[in-house]
């Protein structure tokens, strides 16, 4: 019998129907035995957001500052699996602050440590970074990474920031207006997720896992667009720099640094509407001479190595 831990964290159930479609095949198998462990923040984070709440959780979110979790039920973390799937989503740029604190606790130590681990990704369309920072975070854990899905909002970066806050701050997974596209990752593709089971299953019952990453890449487990590789990477540095001010100016809903997350606030949305299109002209006019760099972070991104 194999035994297999999903670990996730989801506010509004995304991940975790995306999670349950990936281990379908696994749950019918009478080879294997999936459990399942919600990580829970011992003061929860309310969905749907208040705009302030939102944006008040960058500086702690970025600075991969952990928070307090509860303690899991029985002792489904003291166990060991021979796989473990972790479900995440990004926050700011960075693995949301629930995983992140999971990944920093001794729980997490003891039950990744020497576990092939899965990635499994749902997000609005920026997780690179994020991605390169859980691959350290299990490195310290001597976990194994294996294999990376990563499930995004497909449509164009603008339209999905848009409907992506429509739903954070309503709650509701429906059309703007009922012009726009849905929000977060289509149903379509959450749906189809169920595919990435059968690869997953063959290299569990085999533990040979060496194959795996190449055969979901077939399945199309991950689209990279080096347009949102150059923004993720530049905005890192642009957010390390607010995220180290602003937390300098007191604690989450301090009223002294309430005026900094506002300065921030604005700041995101002059990047996003004003920067990021210059940006785009700067890409598309150094793209041909820049081809084999993009052509290799495209190749290093899809793959579960760390450099
Ligand atoms: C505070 C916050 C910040 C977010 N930042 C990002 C981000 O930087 N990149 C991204 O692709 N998605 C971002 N998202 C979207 C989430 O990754 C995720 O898709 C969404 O919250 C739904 O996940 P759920 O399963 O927890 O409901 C953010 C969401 C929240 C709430």
């Amino acid at each position: 019998m194999k035994n297999v831990l999903v670990i996730y964290y989801t506010q509004s159930g995304q991940l975790l129907e995306i999670a349950q479609n990936i281990v379908k095949k696994l749950e019918v198998s009478n080879e294997v035995s999936v459990v399942y462990h919600q990580i829970k923040p011992s003061k929860s984070y309310n969905f749907p957001w208040k705009k302030d709440n939102f944006f008040d959780a960058f500086p702690e979110s970025f600075l991969q500052i952990p928070c307090q979790l509860e303690e899991p039920e029985g002792d489904i973390l003291n166990k060991k699996y021979n796989l473990v799937i972790l479900a995440y989503q990004v926050w700011y740029l960075t693995p949301s602050i629930p995983i992140n604190s999971f990944l920093k606790s001794a729980q997490a130590r003891t039950v990744l440590k020497n576990t092939p681990v899965i990635t499994v990704i749902g997000c609005r369309n920026m997780w690179i970074m994020a991605q390169e920072k859980v691959k350290t975070l299990l490195l310290e854990n001597q976990a194994e990474l294996v294999a990376n899905i990563a499930l995004v909002d497909r449509n164009i970066n603008h339209i999905s920031v848009i409907t992506i806050s429509k739903w954070m701050f309503s709650g509701k997974k429906e059309r703007y207006l009922g012009i726009f596209p849905k929000p977060g990752v289509s149903q379509k593709d959450i749906d189809e997720s169920v595919k990435f089971g059968a690869p997953i299953l063959n290299s569990l019952l085999k533990n040979d896992y060496a194959k795996l990453q190449n055969k979901l890449l077939e399945l199309d487990a991950i689209r990279i667009k080096p347009f949102l590789v150059l923004v993720d990477k530049r905005a890192n540095i642009l957010f390390g720099k607010w995220a180290n001010l602003i937390i300098k100016k007191g604690k989450a809903g301090d009223p002294k640094r309430r005026k900094w997350i506002k300065a921030f606030n604005n700041y995101l949305l002059f990047a996003i509407w004003l920067i990021a299109p210059i940006v785009f002209i700067v890409f598309l006019i150094t793209y041909l001479p820049l081809i084999g760099k993009v052509k290799r972070e495209r190749n290093y991104y899809r793959s579960v190595n760390l450099k």
